[in-house]
């Protein structure tokens, strides 16, 4: 019942952009390999030379969750630097220069106010953009292949091949390429070919660095304000690679403490964010694992959990037991790793990580079950709210969020959904669920939600959710009441006080839920 879904692909086509104009480049430039970088950004070595650095000027293609953020932080850190973002969808790029910014980001709001003008400028001129600057970042998608060779587990790089054969198309002088967005390892000597292929003037250099973002959604602006590291790999066994990472270096060098910047070679760079993504996501499908043994056995997941965590070598992040991993990039990630795996002739390693992918979906379909038979095994018509919609809280964005599947599940089983999140629009959840809309209400309130609701699913980790006057929640739903915690926040104890039969994952289950299950 629950599926595999993937990021909403997008229409593209490129455009053009304005930004700082600097004299065209001498025909023997003395180094031609990164010739528009101040001097002090090429290493320690010349730091003798005079600190009078020519403005710099860096473009982001694709202006989303991470480029929008990642750059909004790039200009206000580096006041001299002119920092321009693209994209495709002129929508999208209105409302970067509009009131009310396309995405929702705690603190993100500030920072593009006071930047926006001055060194930050968001616009649909990409190759202008491309043509002006020293350094692109590209930052636009890269979904799981929906057709064709790897489907359904490789990263489709059409657009970032798109974005390579733009910049070629336009560069007159040297360019800097950072890979931002996350990509199979090895992406870069690919989009290396195409550049080279495309580019019409054979003296033009392409520099490119892999720079993963690890920022989280949520909470991307102190993230990026104070990263654990920050990766750039590059090709450092010769001196334009090490040149090209050391100009990159200086930009993060504005805030970030020179020991948190690590340098890797390329091909490390590349794997390691999908490494990353990877480990993050099975500690979940760990900790969930052990949530569904708890159930079996009276354990409480949350006091594993705790004893876990204070193990030094363990620690306590990344293990709250949940719903499912939702996101962009976890799933699309762990398969494109797990391709990758296979591609190499390595099925035991690619197993092991799709096996991630698999507790996950487990996850999701065994509470979609716990909600079932909870319910005399029907929920036919029955009202059920769900409160969350957004793959976390402080997002809005929606992209595999584990409510999808759930609610599917749900649907399938003739439930009508009353859906409240605080964030995210019914346009939005209309386009997730498409096809099953017959079967859901999108509310602006949630007690309009659980007005007359004979359940509640808790999918999201909004902190207001544990706010609510439950009390009166209990009043305006049918009896019994039921409430399926699907992120562990709510008060168990206090709910079970006021009548609320109660699920909450890798709990000792309810007496009530025991017997309707017939255990
Ligand atoms: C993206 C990738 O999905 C992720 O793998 C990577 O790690 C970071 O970049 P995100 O910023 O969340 O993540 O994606 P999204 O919000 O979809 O933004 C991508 C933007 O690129 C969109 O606004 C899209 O319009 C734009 N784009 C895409 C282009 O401008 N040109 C293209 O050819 C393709
Ligand atoms: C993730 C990575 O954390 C980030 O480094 C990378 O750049 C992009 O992908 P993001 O998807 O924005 O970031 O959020 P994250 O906080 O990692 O949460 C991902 C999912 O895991 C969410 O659905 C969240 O609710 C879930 N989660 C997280 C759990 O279920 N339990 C946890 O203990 C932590």
């Amino acid at each position: 019942m629950v599926k595999i879904t993937s990021s909403t692909s997008r229409a593209f086509a490129f455009l053009v952009i304005l930004g700082a104009v600097r004299p065209p480049k001498p025909p023997a430039a003395p180094d031609r390999r990164m010739p528009h970088f101040p001097r002090r950004f090429f290493s320690t070595s010349l730091s003798h030379l005079p600190p009078s650095p020519p403005p710099a000027t860096v473009c982001c293609i694709g202006a989303g969750y991470v480029g929008g953020p990642t750059m909004a932080m790039i200009a206000q850190k580096c006041p001299h630097i002119s920092v321009t973002v693209v994209d495709l969808s002129q929508p999208r790029i209105d409302a970067w220069n509009s009131d009310e910014l396309p995405i929702y980001e705690p603190g993100l709001d500030e920072v593009v106010k006071a930047c926006i003008g001055k060194n930050l400028f968001f616009t649909t001129d990409v190759e202008g953009a491309i043509a002006k600057c020293d350094m692109i970042f590209v930052s636009v998608n890269t979904p799981t292949k929906k057709t064709g060779l790897g489907k359904g587990k490789a990263a489709d790089l059409t657009y970032w091949e798109a974005a390579a054969r733009t910049i070629a198309a336009v560069s007159k002088t040297d360019k800097i390429i950072v890979e931002k967005s996350t990509v199979p390892v090895r992406t870069a000597e690919a989009i290396e070919k195409v550049l080279k292929r495309n580019c019409s003037d054979s003296t033009v250099q392409f520099n490119i660095l892999s720079n993963p973002e690890f920022l989280a959604e949520g909470t991307a602006m102190t993230d990026l304000a104070n990263p654990d590291r920050v990766l750039i790999g590059g090709k450092i066994e010769g001196q334009a690679g090490q040149d090209a990472v050391d100009a990159l270096a200086e930009v993060y060098a504005n805030w970030v403490p020179q020991e948190r910047i690590l340098r890797a070679n390329l091909w490390s760079a590349e794997l390691s964010k999908l490494a990353a993504n990877a480990f993050l996501a099975q500690r979940i499908s760990s900790i969930n694992a052990m949530s569904a043994l708890c159930e079996a056995t009276s354990a409480d997941v949350s006091q594993v959990a705790h004893a876990l965590g204070t193990d030094s070598r363990i620690g306590p992040k990344f293990l709250n037991a949940s719903v499912g991993f939702g996101g962009s990039c976890f799933q699309k990630d762990i398969l494109n790793l797990a391709y990758i795996c296979e591609c190499h002739g390595l099925k035991e390693v690619a197993d092991y990580w799709y096996s991630v992918v698999g507790m996950n979906d487990y996850q999701k379909s065994r509470f979609v079950k716990r909600v079932v038979s909870a319910m005399f095994n029907t929920i036919r018509n029955k009202k059920i709210a769900m409160l969350g919609f957004a793959f976390k809280k402080d997002t809005g964005d929606t992209r595999e969020t584990p409510a999808i599947d759930v609610g599917r599940g749900l649907i399938e089983d003739g439930a009508k959904l009353a859906i409240y999140d605080p964030k995210v629009s019914e346009e939005q959840i209309a386009m997730d669920m498409e096809g099953l809309t017959d079967n859901i209400t999108c509310y602006k309130s949630a007690m309009e939600a659980l007005d007359g609701a004979h359940a509640v699913t808790v999918m999201t980790e909004w902190d207001e959710f544990k706010a609510y006057d439950w009390k009166k929640i209990y009043g305006v739903m049918q009896k019994p009441a039921f409430v399926f915690d699907g992120r562990n926040i709510l008060d168990h104890e206090g709910l079970k006080e006021i009548g609320f039969i109660v699920y909450a994952l890798g709990k000792p289950i309810d007496p009530f839920l025991k017997s309707a299950e017939g255990a």
